[in-house]
């Protein structure tokens, strides 16, 4: 997350972020806007065409109910009224006639009304739905590295306002459509009664949409950058919230507040521009059939002087003008709404259109009954065009160099350990043995079978992968564990058993049915941990690989999973990521990375006595280790004060912040480990060296330990 302060930090990383090749940066013209967003609207409705063509059938025939109304009017006018007026003798029953049937027409238009609007809303829901659906799967199948590229308030924003922006017009559109017809009617109409009343007709139509396209050219901007603001404010206030316990932890809520405050500030400028434009064009267009009619009136009346028209045809002209007012406008509803259609279809199709793609294969795993054998032949991965956290592209990134490595239980024993320093690779070779990631070069074998040839469920049955950061959802503890998969509770308390989860579990107010809270907020880091280990547990991978897994977990917690995994499931390599000499202890086989790159593999006694770097690592981790016992005990203490507060949310704040203080000295205190490892890497042969550097290490200890008391 970030917390920068700076206002001006959003447009122009924001735009660098978002992908310009598809278009979504740029402002479209207005003849693009035309173009796009009408044949946008039309492919979109096709979709929908049983629905739809009833609904523009009800506008068409409303429509020239409506011409109809006028020219009845006219001929009642010609043939009652001024008859009636020029003889001084009313005739009731004829008038009454009259009535009824403009009465008749228009309960028939008030039906074709009830119809199309009702069709077109149903139309528009359905195409939201419809494309909320298709953009969740999509999102589903983009890969890891695509997602993490991505800011999930824009996703959300996508989600709900640009597709909503992209089908908004949906519900004006029929009756345009039909206004169409409309106009059609009236032209043949008009033109059979007047050249020049038609003449002024075509002008206003014209003026209309020239009128409308100079807004659109206007608009369109303003559309883009509101939708883009849109997006900011939405990510803006998703991290905020999903970054709650780092806020406050920090004292940032000021600086949030101020960013959050900047974005929304900048929507509000935005959208009363686009008001601004709005008030401007409203009036002249919503004019402009008045002005209309009236100068039929004139000249009509001039043209009855010259004998060209009769009163019933001028009556008929002006109100079939009148009667026009609206539909006109729906018209011009819709081509103002253009801009949003196209910049909201374009934010939509870039997540649909996205090319990375994780294609599967048709193989299945073969079920050996064994653990299985994973086998990386000269793995190089290579992170291109990856975005950093500023928005920028970072230059492309080898994290790993041909990395050969074989994991068989038959061999190997069941856990290899994978230890490096921070960065030297050991997530992206996490990363690529569950296939979240594909290697630029070289292949990874699973009992033989390339992982890009197996099926998606066939992947899923013999992989699992658990990460550092525990995703925990908002729901019981069962259905955490089981994804809404069918396994027994005997099996997901056999999980939990494994994960160390089950007392905690048990204490629970209703045991396995208790939910937990989004993103299991009343837990603490470590039992998420816990949960999301039973999660991929129940499941008996023949793969399990675990990165940073426990890192919540004391060292006796971590040490009695992977002691219950090695002994319970014997039908799976374990290939864990660790940083604890006690972890390392339980490995057969220990894998060195330096750099991207494997430097020794061994047991963890062989490595230690002839790998000088390893030896550093794994003493520098130890002496870290010291130092998160302390922090352990700070957090036991933070999180009895956790359940002291009064209120679940003050719980949950305070064990939120707990949490977040943690992690954020726990990491810090291995870097610092590990860069002191790397500045002096003392020689064995040395112990003085080592005597130094312990002393060193405690006196920090001892200041960071002060500093904390009197922060508390
Ligand atoms: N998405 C990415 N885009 C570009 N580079 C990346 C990306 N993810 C990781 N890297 C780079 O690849 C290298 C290896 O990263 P990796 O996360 O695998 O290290 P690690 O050993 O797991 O580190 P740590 O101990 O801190 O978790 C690092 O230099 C890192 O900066
Ligand atoms: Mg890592």
């Amino acid at each position: 997350m970030t917390l920068s302060t700076s206002p001006s930090r959003s447009s122009s990383s924001r735009t660098a972020k978002g992908p310009t090749a598809d278009g979504i940066a740029a402002a479209p013209s207005a003849g693009v806007v035309f173009r796009e967003g009408l044949g946008r609207l039309f492919s979109a409705c096709w979709e929908r065409r049983l629905i739809f063509i009833p609904s523009v059938l009800s506008g068409v025939a409303f429509a020239l109910l409506q011409v109809l109304t006028s020219t009845v009017i006219g001929q009642v006018t010609q043939d009652v009224i001024v008859p009636s007026f020029e003889s001084g003798n009313p005739v009731p029953g004829a008038v009454a006639a009259a009535g009824l049937l403009v009465a008749g027409i228009a309960v028939l238009r008030a039906v074709t009304v009830v119809g199309r609007r009702t069709l077109a809303s149903v139309t528009q829901f359905h195409l939201i739905a419809d494309y909320r659906l298709r953009l969740t799967r999509r999102l589903s199948e983009l890969p890891l590295l695509w997602h993490r590229r991505q800011s999930t308030g824009t996703l959300l924003s996508t989600m709900y306002s640009d597709i909503e922006a992209t089908f908004f017009a949906i519900a004006p559109f029929p009756f345009a459509l039909a206004t169409l017809a409309m106009l059609a009617y009236a032209v043949v109409v008009v033109a059979g009664i007047d050249p020049v009343l038609l003449l002024i007709m075509v002008v206003t139509v014209a003026i209309l949409m020239a009128l409308n396209m100079i807004f659109q050219a206007k608009a369109a901007p303003i559309a883009l950058e509101s939708q883009r603001l849109r997006a900011e404010v939405s990510e803006i206030a998703h991290e905020s919230f999903d970054g709650a316990g780092v806020v406050k932890s920090l004292g940032r809520e000021d600086a949030e507040e101020v960013r959050f405050v900047d974005a929304a500030d900048r929507l509000r400028r935005n959208g009363i521009r686009l008001g601004y434009v709005r008030g401007w064009f409203d009036p002249v267009i919503d004019a402009l059939p008045n002005v209309a009619i009236l100068l039929v009136t004139l000249v009509g009346t001039w043209r009855i002087g010259q004998g060209a028209l009769t009163t019933g045809q001028l009556v008929q002209v002006a109100y079939l003008f009148t009667l026009m007012a609206l539909p006109l406008r729906s018209f011009g509803w819709v081509l103002g709404d253009l801009s949003r259609v196209v910049v909201g279809w374009r934010r939509t199709r870039r997540i649909l259109t996205a090319r990375d793609r994780l294609g599967y294969g048709t193989r299945t795993a073969p079920d050996t009954g064994r653990p299985a054998r994973v086998e990386f032949q000269g793995v190089t991965l290579e992170y291109r065009d990856s975005h950093s956290a500023t928005g920028r592209t970072r230059p492309d990134a080898v994290a790993l160099h041909e990395v050969d490595l074989t994991a068989d239980a038959e061999t190997d024993g069941r856990v290899v350990a994978i230890v490096g320093a921070t960065g030297s690779g050991k997530s992206t070779l996490t990363l690529l043995a569950s296939r979240l990631l594909d290697p630029t070069d070289g292949r990874i074998t699973l009992d033989g079978v390339d992982l890009r040839d197996l099926t998606a469920d066939s992947l899923a049955e013999s992989v699992a992968l658990v990460l550092q950061q525990a995703f925990v959802f908002d729901s019981s503890v069962r259905d955490n564990v089981t994804l809404g998969e069918n396994f027994s509770d005997a099996d997901v308390r056999w999980a939990l058993r494994i994960a160390q989860a089950e007392g905690f579990v048990d204490a629970l107010p209703e045991g396995l049915d208790t939910v937990l809270g989004e993103r299991g907020g009343s837990l603490s880091g470590g039992q998420r941990q816990r949960i999301a280990l039973a999660r991929a547990l129940v499941r008996r991978p023949r793969l399990l690989v675990l990165d940073d897994a426990t890192s919540a977990c004391d060292p006796a917690v971590e040490a009695a999973i992977l002691e219950g995994i090695h002994r319970e499931i014997t039908e799976t390599t374990l290939l864990v990521v660790a940083y604890r000499k006690s972890t390392i202890a339980i490995a057969s086989r220990v894998v060195f990375l330096e750099n991207g790159r494997i430097t020794a593999t061994g047991s963890h006694a062989e490595l230690l006595a002839d790998v000088p770097a390893y030896r550093a690592l794994v003493e520098a981790y130890d002496e870290a280790a010291i130092a998160h016992e302390l922090l352990e005990s700070e957090r036991a203490e933070l999180e009895d004060r956790a359940a002291a507060a009064a209120s679940n949310e003050r719980a949950r704040a305070e064990r939120e912040r707990a949490d977040a203080e943690i992690a954020e000295r726990k990491r810090a205190e291995r870097e610092r480990a590990e860069r002191e490892h790397g500045k002096r890497e003392p020689s064995p042969d040395d112990p003085e060296v080592w005597v130094e550097l312990a002393e060193e290490r405690h006196r920090t200890d001892c200041d960071d330990e002060d500093r904390l008391m009197e922060e508390r």
